[in-house]
C-alpha cells in the first residue's frame, strides 16, 4: 500500500464562485492535508483530522506555506505545435499555412513525434497541468507517441489524430475512408486503457470535406464515450471561408450539427464570433465553447465573450491553444481571460478562475469525479503553488491581506517558477526529476 499526506495551505472548489464574497464555493483549510492511498485521495481536510485518519506512520511531505489545489486542466491544445509556438506575425489561416502545416509534416517521424511527446508532457506538468486535451497530427503514430508519453507519466490525457482531407499539403492529408479506419484502430487501441481517452478530431470545416464529416458523425455516433474536437469561428476570414464551403448551412456552428457532432463531449475551440442563435445550440447540445486567451489575441482572433455564454446558459472552458497560444501556463492564460473580459466590461474574480482550470474544465469534460477537485475519491492529482516564488510577486505579496488577493498574484504576476511540486496519481514529478538530473553524468 503505497501511503502520503501532503500537508500546506488546502483550496479546492465545490460550486462555481457567483463573486468574490462567495466564500460557500470553495474549501480553504489554512493548515491542510490531503491524505493520498494508491494514487487516489482518501481524504481532505484539516492537518490535525487527516493525521489521526491517516496514523502515525504515514509519510508527510510539508508543503507550508505553499498552497495546494488539484492539478490544472488544460482543454484545447496541440501537441505537434509545441516547437512552433512565437511563429511571427500572421492570422489563423495565413499562419496555419506558413508555419503549423509546415511544421505538422516532421511528425511523419515516429523519432521526433516520441521526443516532442516526451519534452510536451514534462512542458504541461512543470505548468501544474495534469490533464490535457490535444490535438496530435495526421499520423497515427504521433497519437501512439502521445499517449505512451503519458502513460509513462501517468498522466489522464486525452487526445486524437487530426483527420483532413482538403485545404492542407498532401502529406498531411487522409482521406474520409483512412481517417475513419485509423480513427476506429487508435481508439481501440487506447481509449480507456489506464488514464487514456480518446477525442475524434476532424480538425475544422475548412479541412474536411463533406465525405469526412459524415465518416466523423459515424465515428461520433459509434463511439458515445469519446470526445470530439473542432475549432470554429475563431477568426473573421476562417468564418467566410467554412461557411462558403457548406452553403447549405445556416452558420458555422450548423455546419458541424447538422452531422449531429454536438454533444456533450464535443469541444468547439475558440467559439468568438458566433450568432446568439449558435450561442443558443450550444446551451441545447451541452456543446462546450474553448476559451484560448493567449492564442486569440496572438492570431489576432477576437475575444471570447463569456458573458453571453452565460446569459444562454451555454458551457465554456479555458485552455492555452499551444502553440497558437503563447504559453503552456494555465496561470498565464489566466492573466489574459482576465484582460480579454475586462476589455468586454466582463469581470473574472480570482476565484473563478481557479475555479476555471480545476473544477470548472473537469465539469466541462464530464470528469469531475476524477479530477479538478480534492474530494474523496479522486485521482490525486494535485499541485503546489508558492507565491512568493518570484522576487516582484514576493515583494508584491508582502502587502496582500487575503486569499483572493493571493490568487490574483499568482494569476497576474505568476509562470511555471510558482509551481513548487506537481503530484500525477499521488507520485511527485518534480522531486522525481530533481533525482533524475542528480544522477545524471
Ligand atoms: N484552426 C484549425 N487548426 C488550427 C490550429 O492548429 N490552431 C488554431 N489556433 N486554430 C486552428
Ligand atoms: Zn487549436
Amino acid at each position: 500500500m503505497n501511503e502520503l499526506l501532503i500537508r500546506g495551505r488546502v483550496l479546492t472548489f465545490v460550486a462555481e464562485p457567483q463573486g468574490i464574497d462567495d466564500t460557500a464555493s470553495y474549501r480553504y483549510l489554512e493548515d491542510g492535508a490531503v491524505f493520498v492511498r494508491n494514487g487516489k485521495i482518501v481524504e481532505t481536510g484539516s492537518y490535525g483530522d487527516i493525521r489521526k485518519l491517516a496514523g502515525a506512520n504515514v509519510e508527510v511531505v510539508d508543503h507550508r506555506p505553499n498552497l495546494i489545489l488539484p492539478g490544472f486542466i488544460d482543454t484545447h491544445l496541440h501537441f505537434p505545435q509545441t516547437q512552433a509556438i512565437a511563429s511571427y506575425g500572421a492570422q489563423l489561416l495565413e499562419w496555419l499555412n506558413t508555419y503549423i502545416f509546415v511544421e505538422e509534416q516532421k511528425f511523419a517521424r515516429a523519432a521526433h513525434a516520441a521526443e516532442v511527446a516526451d519534452r510536451f508532457m514534462d512542458e504541461l506538468l512543470s505548468n501544474g497541468t495534469t490533464t490535457a486535451v490535444a490535438y496530435c497530427s495526421v499520423h497515427p503514430e504521433s497519437v501512439d507517441a502521445y499517449f505512451v508519453a503519458a502513460e509513462a507519466r501517468g498522466m489522464r490525457m486525452i487526445g486524437g489524430k487530426v483527420m483532413m482531407d482538403r485545404n492542407a499539403p498532401e502529406a498531411l492529408r487522409d482521406t474520409p475512408q483512412q481517417g475513419y479506419d485509423e480513427t476506429n484502430r487508435l481508439i481501440e487501441k487506447w481509449h480507456g486503457r489506464g488514464r487514456a481517452h480518446y477525442a475524434i478530431s476532424p480538425r475544422f470545416a475548412i479541412t474536411s470535406t463533406p465525405e469526412q464529416m459524415e465518416m466523423s458523425q459515424a465515428l461520433v455516433a459509434e463511439h458515445p464515450t469519446c470526445y470530439v474536437q473542432t475549432h470554429l469561428s475563431e477568426n473573421r476570414d476562417e468564418v467566410a471561408f467554412a461557411t462558403s464551403l457548406y452553403p447549405e448551412a445556416k452558420d458555422y456552428t450548423d455546419i458541424y450539427a447538422r452531422y449531429d457532432l454536438l454533444n456533450e463531449r464535443m469541444l468547439l475551440g475558440h467559439s468568438i464570433h458566433l450568432s446568439d442563435r449558435e450561442v443558443s445550440v450550444f446551451a441545447e447540445t451541452g456543446a462546450v465553447g474553448v476559451f484560448c486567451p493567449t492564442s486569440n489575441l496572438f492570431l489576432g482572433s477576437g475575444l471570447f465573450d463569456a458573458a453571453r455564454f452565460d446569459k444562454f446558459g451555454a458551457r465554456w472552458s479555458v485552455a492555452t491553444d499551444v502553440g497558437g497560444g503563447t504559453s503552456f501556463s494555465m496561470l498565464e492564460t489566466m492573466d489574459e481571460a482576465y484582460k480579454v473580459l475586462h476589455l468586454q466590461g466582463q469581470r473574472l474574480t480570482p476565484f473563478n478562475s481557479f475555479y476555471r482550470m480545476t473544477r470548472g474544465n473537469a465539469l466541462a469534460l464530464g470528469l469531475e469525479h476524477q479530477i479538478g477537485s480534492l474530494q474523496a475519491g479522486a485521482d490525486a492529482d494535485i499541485v503546489v503553488l508558492d507565491s512568493g516564488a518570484k522576487s516582484a510577486m514576493e515583494f508584491r505579496m508582502r502587502t496582500a491581506t487575503s486569499l483572493a488577493e493571493e490568487l490574483f498574484i499568482l494569476q497576474t504576476m505568476g509562470d511555471d517558477r510558482c509551481i513548487a511540486e506537481v503530484y500525477v496519481a499521488g507520485k511527485a514529478m518534480k522531486t522525481k526529476d530533481r533525482k533524475r538530473q542528480a544522477t545524471a553524468p
